[in-house]
């Protein structure tokens, strides 16, 4: 990748964030004719896109339910036909660029007697919703099984080529994919300025794309106005991947009730491998992640003899309030900058939609789902006890990280801690002789940060940035690195 070299420039569209979700969006405005640049700050698939499960289901979990309960039935076949186009689009893709993607049936499953009810809540709305889901008494699988829901013939991807050829797709129709290069402020209206910084370094040459429309696809929005980080809840989570001798389960599980199974086999360089996902937690708020990863893997070993553990990664997403993905402008009104987010997990599917939703309005075009897709709108009354106990747990959250920068530990080998003074608490750590000690305060609103033993990264318990050992910015609604 060669750095950019920060000469000013313009376009029609400037997406930030080359995910599943902006790469879509940018291949398809590229296609209608639209001039994009793409800015991503790290490097194409660096976030959820790049270590996602990559299943292509509309079943997905308890979503379903969760929605009937909020929302009108209406509202859930429209979330429901918007993520069916977004997975055959993604197929389809697939398809025409000989990517390979295994149809499979998607189960959500009860692993205990506990979690049969929402189990059969979730077949009730797969039915309300019109789709043509099974109830199973049994499945051909190692693990506890009490019944669960089967949606035929959903998919499985390998992202990561479909990122790469989204990017050839985008660049044959006159695109550019900018890497190494963060997006800081959006100013002005019309034309919008995007402001922009090539990286690797907090001081490196600033420059300014002009454009029409800025879309934000960088998981959780990088703008403040709109406050969706008071309405969105970060979630990280944990893929294995296993070598087993034995026969893989096919199908593709999530399990309805805790702690999460998340199962699906994959083709890895040395034959097909078994990826079992769970270990989720708030991000910055994991306690023993290090301990939920061992138990995930006994897990796995328990039930799949034999099984080794060959690959280990992570990734973040973020659950709405109101339980709806949000693609559309950041404040009322706000015609020409739009986000999308909120997919909660669910984002190969999602985040088409939302490509698919955002491109066509773009285009002045409609999609009939897209109501449910929208980021303001009367479904948000729903969410807001939600969105209140989101922010409670973040009031409580900062205080308590201030309350611990008085409780000084000396940082032990592969270990970090905060420590005092007060006024400047710094996040030191040890990690093979190299010590680091930025600073403690999220540049973002002012969270203490954590250590997350897992990831090796300092992780804000308040809306999700992350940071890497010596603060260097990894993700999340802020745009800028701990302070040093
Ligand atoms: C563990 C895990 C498993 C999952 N499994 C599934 C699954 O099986 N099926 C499914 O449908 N969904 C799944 N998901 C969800 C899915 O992966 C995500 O919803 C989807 O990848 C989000 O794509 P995105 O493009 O919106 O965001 P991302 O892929 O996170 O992309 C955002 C990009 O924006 C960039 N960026 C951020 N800030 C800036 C800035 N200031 N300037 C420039 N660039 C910036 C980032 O570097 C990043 O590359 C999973 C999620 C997780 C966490
Ligand atoms: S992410 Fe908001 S304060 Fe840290």
């Amino acid at each position: 990748m060669r750095p950019y070299d920060g000469s000013d420039c313009s376009a029609d569209v400037v997406v930030v964030g080359a995910g599943l979700t902006g790469l879509v969006t940018a291949a398809l405005l590229a296609r209608a004719g639209k001039q994009v640049v793409v800015l991503e700050a790290r490097h194409v698939g660096a976030c959820a896109s790049g270590n996602t499960t990559g299943k292509v289901s509309v079943l997905q979990g308890t979503t379903l339910s969760r929605i009937a309960k909020r929302h009108s039935t209406d509202v859930l076949r429209a979330y429901v036909a918007g993520n069916q186009e977004g997975r055959e689009w993604l197929l389809r893709h697939c398809d025409q660029h000989g990517l390979s993607a295994q149809r499979e049936d998607a189960y959500t499953y009860a692993q205990s007697p506990r979690g049969v009810d929402a189990v059969q809540s979730e077949l009730k709305a797969c039915r309300d919703a019109g789709l043509d889901a099974y109830w199973e008494d049994d499945a051909d699988v190692p693990f506890p099984f009490h019944g669960g829901v089967r949606l035929p013939d959903q998919a499985q991807i390998d992202p990561v080529p479909v990122l790469q050829s989204l990017v050839v797709e985008l660049e044959q129709h006159g695109g550019r994919v900018l890497q190494g290069v963060r997006a800081r402020a959006v100013r002005g209206s019309h034309p919008l300025r995007v402001q922009a910084q090539v990286l690797p370094a907090d001081d490196g040459p600033e420059f300014t794309v002009t454009a029409t429309d800025c879309i934000l696809a960088t998981g959780i929005p990088i703008l403040d106005r709109g406050a969706f980080f008071a309405r969105l809840h970060p979630q990280r989570s944990y893929c294995l991947a296993f070598d087993v001798p034995g026969p893989l389960t096919r199908p593709m599980f999530l399990s309805a009730d805790s702690p999460t199974r998340s199962v699906r086999y994959a083709f890895g360089e040395t034959g097909e491998k078994l990826v079992v996902g769970g270990a989720g937690h708030t991000v910055g708020r994991g306690s023993n992640v290090r301990g939920d990863l061992e138990e995930l893997t006994e897990w796995t070993k328990k039930h799949y003899p034999g099984a080794v553990r060959t690959h280990q990664w992570s990734a973040q997403d973020y659950t709405p309030a109101a339980g709806l993905p949000y693609a559309g402008p950041v404040l009322p009104g706000a015609e020409n900058i739009f986000v999308a987010t909120g997919f909660a997990k669910w984002g190969m599917t999602n985040g088409v939609a939302s490509a698919l939703a955002l491109s066509s309005r773009i285009l002045g075009g409609r999609m009939d789902w897209a109501s449910a897709f929208g980021s303001w709108g009367p479904h948000e009354i729903s969410g807001l006890p939600t969105a209140m106990k989101y922010n409670a747990e973040v009031g409580l959250n900062l205080a308590r990280g201030w309350i611990s920068t008085l409780m000084p530990h000396p940082p032990s080998s592969d270990h970090g801690v905060v420590s005092g003074p007060p006024w400047n608490p710094r996040a030191r750590s040890s990690i093979d002789g190299v010590e680091c000690s930025p600073s403690a305060v999220c540049p973002h609103l002012g969270g203490i940060v954590s250590w997350n033993d897992a990831d090796r990264s300092w992780d804000c318990p308040l809306h999700g940035s992350r940071f890497a050992q010596d603060g260097t910015l990894l993700e999340g609604p802020t745009t800028s690195d701990l302070a040093t």
